[in-house]
């Protein structure tokens, strides 16, 4: 799957207006838990439905494994005595409601499978589903006899339907269980589900699946564990005038007669051997754009609405970049695609990001689709990710796959970090394999320095339960994993990296792996070439320390004595480590540096080394950790530190741009861990008015947005303001004169990103062309009512106009709003909305956000967190959400995903006594409403408070005595 908190990389650019707190926080040490929360919970929960899905998707499994099991059923792993080989299934999608008012499909499926050791137990998985076959499940031999059964049961709360044989069934031989169903095609996005949306005026229903992790049982009763590999044929009935997909082609279309109706039946060849959670199927009436493939070439389809596919042309990027990220993968891996074709389709509900179903890929449509008329870069960026990422998992994931979730970090985390090398053969102009720092590494080590984070790798008898699996998409998996490989090829180079993975992947086609056998083949691949660098111990001795460890190191140079040490970092300095590891909290360390810009290499291994390479002369600086290929961040001794920031102040592209970004990055974690002052991490914020580059200006931003909240009630706020607004205006010029006065837009990506950001600072910290600039763009849009402006500074330009305007401004937009038929642009507008400083406005804009009518359910929250981002909206919104708690909570209590964050936001800027005072009280206050699934969110918030307070203590005079005296100091 795709990460579901992709969205928070577009915001990370659009981020700070207007005194906002940026929404990607990354040094707070307590939005970082609570952006891992909302990670889960978008995986979890669908932000776009009304139901808690996954709960109703998989039971009340996780109160039960505490009960000691006895017999096979209360297990929630299969017994290991039967193995599938084949499934002939059928299924029928009613796509319109019954008597009763649900929509149902109905489902003829037969397993075959073998014996492996002698049993009377058939155990399979099933869930929700109704059995019709007059006996619920017909058990036969080989050669298609019946055979006897005493008891067919179904145990809701493991999802089994379990049947016991009279006779035992005998190892080697074969067998097949053959059964009839209803199942509910609920819109709970999870198995086989139902998605609507309208076209023309008319409510379209598609028929669509999400099988991973565990809901292939949703739709067809099955050995539901990715080491069960078996074929699959699979036939779809439905309407003429609509069209099935599956994962693999079509061969055959037969026209039926049931009940006076005409139905096609579409037959699917038989696909390879794979993991139940990569079935896929759609019935709908999406339109494809491409080549549909003729059996010697591999047809490559985007689907999508008709509407914006054939309309408006929005499968034409997808399409593009498709082929060219399939070919790059085949020469990748070695491996020639293995199947006959590979559809992407765009789903208008969906919960992750994306699915990589084997050959019949599954996207939110922000993730597949994209219109140059209103869709911006970040938007584009988000496509051709999401696509290489699922593009890579159709080898790694699909061909060889994990053999038990306990293993996802791998599967995610190198698709997470080859995503990065697909999306950069399709935008070669790019740099997007920079990104991964900013996005991935910086990202995940603000939750990986936490006491209470885990290690990559879990043992598989720790997993069990649906719910315990769903824990394990987290960004940990994901960034931290992709950041780990990516060291990894790193260190053994490209070329071994990529020779050691050819052969893992050929050893184990159509099989599974733990993630071991990676390393195994990865030394393979180094014994028979040395690596240029040498590696001091084996990969599965360095990769130990760092997939069995939790967090990563501190590495300390002191360049006057050159000694070099490593420590545990914790961004909490009073937090304590519980979790015991075998290795101390020692890593094998590989360090690039540049001394003066000549390289070096060297192996940390031990807590303190010390080695002249990392004595320094008088005039010469260090810098170590070059591009951040490394996963630690570094600290150096003060001569060294003021040494590195004179260097970035008189000649900042000595240094590579990935090390401006993390200089800035290290220099502020660093001081939140008390390991350098406050001060200090300042400084390196310096040189930011002659560097254009987007990485390091985006590194500062995630940094000072923490001082934003913290700051900008209070006088602190006067010269931080007038400090940026300083640093930015060259970098502001810089990109109005690249762009004629903004009309054209810069080619590179990060150019394009570096100004949105300069103009959003700008604009946000008063630079008063800027604000003209926005607001005649705005006002030309109204007068013309023709919109103008390009989809990149759109976020900015409607904020900053809605900011400086009134009423007349405001109801504009809204009109506009209310009358968009875009997804993203109408975020755009509403984030826009939310800008306004009339606090009569705000609040009449809070109490549409309960409307429905006005404003999408779905929706709701994400409108008061964006107010809350309003340094005036906060407290208009904190009062609205206290007064109106009841409702609230029985609007949304169900869901968690966003209630823990509504609390999260509406509290975010708490850093006095009297906050915290407000905030017990409305926990007494409310005591009898309870706060659901945002009880967790409000015990945070509380010790967020708490620990705001002291930073403020701590910090509040020195920083404001910085601003004052950087603003005397003349500009570097
Ligand atoms: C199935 O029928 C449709 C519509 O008649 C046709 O376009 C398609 O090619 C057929 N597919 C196969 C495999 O026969
Ligand atoms: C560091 O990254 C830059 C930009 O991606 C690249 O041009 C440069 O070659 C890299 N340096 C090293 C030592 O790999
Ligand atoms: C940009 O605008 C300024 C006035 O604000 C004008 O003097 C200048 O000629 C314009 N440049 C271009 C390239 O349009
Ligand atoms: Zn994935």
């Amino acid at each position: 799957m795709a990460k579901g908190f992709y969205v928070s990389r577009v915001c990370g650019i659009c981020g700070i207006l207007l005194a906002i707190a940026a929404v990607a926080v990354i040094i707070a040490l307590s939005v970082v838990y609570s952006q891992e929360k909302e990670r889960n919970d978008q995986l979890l929960n669908t932000p776009g439905t009304t139901s808690g899905t996954t709960t109703s998707a998989t039971g009340t499994s996780s109160s039960t494994t505490s009960t000691p099991s006895h017999e096979p059923w209360d297990n929630y792993r299969l017994p290991k005595s039967l193995v599938p080989d084949h499934y002939d299934i059928r299924l029928q999608p009613i796509l319109t409601k019954n008597s009763i008012g649900l929509y149902v499909f109905y489902g003829k499926s037969e397993v075959f499978f073998t014996c492996v050791e002698e049993t009377n137990l058939v155990i399979i998985h099933s869930n929700k589903l109704n059995f019709t076959t007059p006996t619920t499940a017909v058990l036969k031999d080989s050669e298609w006899n019946d055979l006897p059964v005493t008891i067919v049961e179904i145990k809701p709360v493991t999802n089994y339907l379990v049947l016991h044989a009279v006779n035992k069934l005998e190892v080697g031989k074969h067998y097949s269980v053959y059964t009839e169903y209803v199942g509910e095609l609920a819109d709970d996005l999870a198995g086989f589900y139902r998605s609507e949306y309208v076209e023309d005026g008319e409510t379209k229903i598609i028929a669509t699946t999400q099988m991973q992790a565990p809901d292939a049982r949703k739709a067809f009763p099955c050995f539901d564990e990715p080491a069960m590999k078996a074929t699959f044929s699979i036939t779809i009935l439905h309407k003429p005038d609509y069209v099935a997909l599956s994962n693999m082609n079509a061969i055959e279309n037969r026209t039926l007669i049931q009940e006076g109706e005409e139905w096609t039946e579409t037959v699917f060849a038989k696909t390879k051997k794979m993991s139940t959670y990569l079935v896929a199927f759609i019935v709908s009436q999406f339109k494809p754009v491409g080549d549909p493939g003729n059996g010697t070439t591999t047809g490559v389809q985007i689907w999508g609405r008709k509407k914006a596919i054939e309309d408006e042309q929005q499968g034409a990027y997808a399409l593009s970049i498709t082929k060219p990220i399939l070919d790059f993968f085949e020469e990748y891996y070695q491996t020639p695609y293995p199947l006959p074709k590979s559809d992407q389709v765009a789903i208008p509900d969906f919960s992750a990001g994306a699915m990589e179903n084997w050959g019949l890929v599954t996207y939110r449509e922000t993730a597949l689709l994209y219109d140059p008329a209103v869709s911006s870069i970040g938007n584009k960026e988000r496509v051709v990710t999401v696509v290489a990422h699922e593009l890579a998992h159709q080898w790694f994931g699909n061909l060889v796959t994990i053999k038990w979730w306990n293993d996802l970090w791998l599967n995610e985390g190198f698709a997470s970090y080859v995503e990065y090398l697909g999306a950069d053969k399709a935008e070669p102009t790019w740099n997007i394999k920079d990104l991964i720092v900013l996005y991935d590494l910086h990202r995940v080590m603000a939750i990986d320095a936490l006491a209470s984070s885990h290690p990559l790798t879990t043992k598989e008898e720790e997993v069990n339960t649906p719910s315990e699996i769903s824990e394990l998409f987290d960004s940990i998996a994901y960034s931290k994993g992709a950041s780990v490989i990516r060291m990894l090829s790193v260190i053994l180079s490209e070329e071994v990296f990529v020779k050691g993975l050819a052969a893992y992947l050929k050893h184990f086609e159509y099989s599974n792996t733990v993630y071991s056998d990676l390393w195994t083949h990865l030394q393979a691949a180094v014994d028979s070439n040395v690596p240029p660098l040498g590696l001091p111990q084996s990969v599965s001795t360095i990769m130990d320390r760092w997939v069995l460890q939790m967090g990563f190191p501190v590495v300390t140079i002191d360049t006057a004595t050159g000694s070099i040490t490593q420590k545990h970092f914790l961004l909490d300095p009073e937090s304590v480590v519980t979790r015991p590891s075998e290795f101390n909290y020692i890593w094998i360390v590989p360090i690039s540096y540049s001394k003066n810009n000549s390289p070096g290499n060297y192996w940390l291994q031990t807590s303190t080394e010390i080695n002249d390479a990392f004595r320094t002369g008088e005039n010469e600086w260090l810098l170590a950790n070059i591009n951040v290929t490394g996963y630690y961040r570094v600290n150096y001794d003060e001569g060294n530190w003021n040494k590195l920031i004179a260097q970035l102040g008189s000649d900042h592209l000595v240094i590579p741009v990935i090390n401006r970004a993390q200089i800035v990055d290290d220099a502020f974690n660093l001081a939140r861990a008390q390991h350098v002052t406050t001060e200090r991490a300042l400084e390196t914020t310096r040189f930011l008015s002659g560097d254009n580059e987007y990485m390091p200006w985006q590194a500062a931003l995630n940094s000072l947005s923490y001082f934003m909240q913290m700051f900008d009630r209070s006088e602190v706020f006067g010269p931080m303001k007038e400090y940026l607004k300083r640093q930015v205006t060259p970098v502001f010029e810089h990109f109005k004169t690249l762009s004629s006065n903004f009309t054209n837009r810069p080619g590179p990506l990060t150019d394009q990103y570096s100004e949105i950001n300069a103009i959003t600072t700008a604009c946000s910290y008063g630079n008063s062309d800027c604000i003209e600039y926005a607001t005649n763009l705005f006002n030309q849009w109204r007068t013309s009512n023709v919109n103008g402006i390009h989809p990149n500074l759109r976020s900015t330009v409607y904020c900053t106009a809605i900011s400086e305007g009134g009423e007349a401004e405001w109801d504009f937009l809204w009109d506009k709003f209310a009358t968009s038929d875009n997804a993203q642009e109408s975020d755009k507008l509403r984030a826009g909305l939310a800008c306004s400083r009339e606090p009569w406005i705000l609040n009449r804009f809070l109490d549409y956000s309960l409307d429905t009518d006005k404003i999408r359910r779905q929706d709701a929250i994400t409108t008061i967190s964006n107010i809350c981002n309003n340094v005036i909206g906060q407290s208009l919104a904190w009062d609205f959400v206290r007064g109106k708690w009841r409702t609230i909570f029985t609007s949304f209590g169900g869901s968690s995903f966003s209630f823990g964050n509504l609390i999260e936001r509406v509290t975010r800027r708490f850093s006095s006594e009297f906050e915290l005072q407000q905030l017990l009280q409305f926990e007494i206050d409310n005591a009898d409403v309870g706060f659901g699934t945002g009880t967790r969110a409000l015990q945070q918030a509380k010790e967020k408070t708490i620990a705001n307070m002291k930073w403020v203590n701590d910090n509040k005079g020195s920083v404001l005595k910085w601003f004052e005296d950087a603003l005397i100091t003349k500009s570097i």
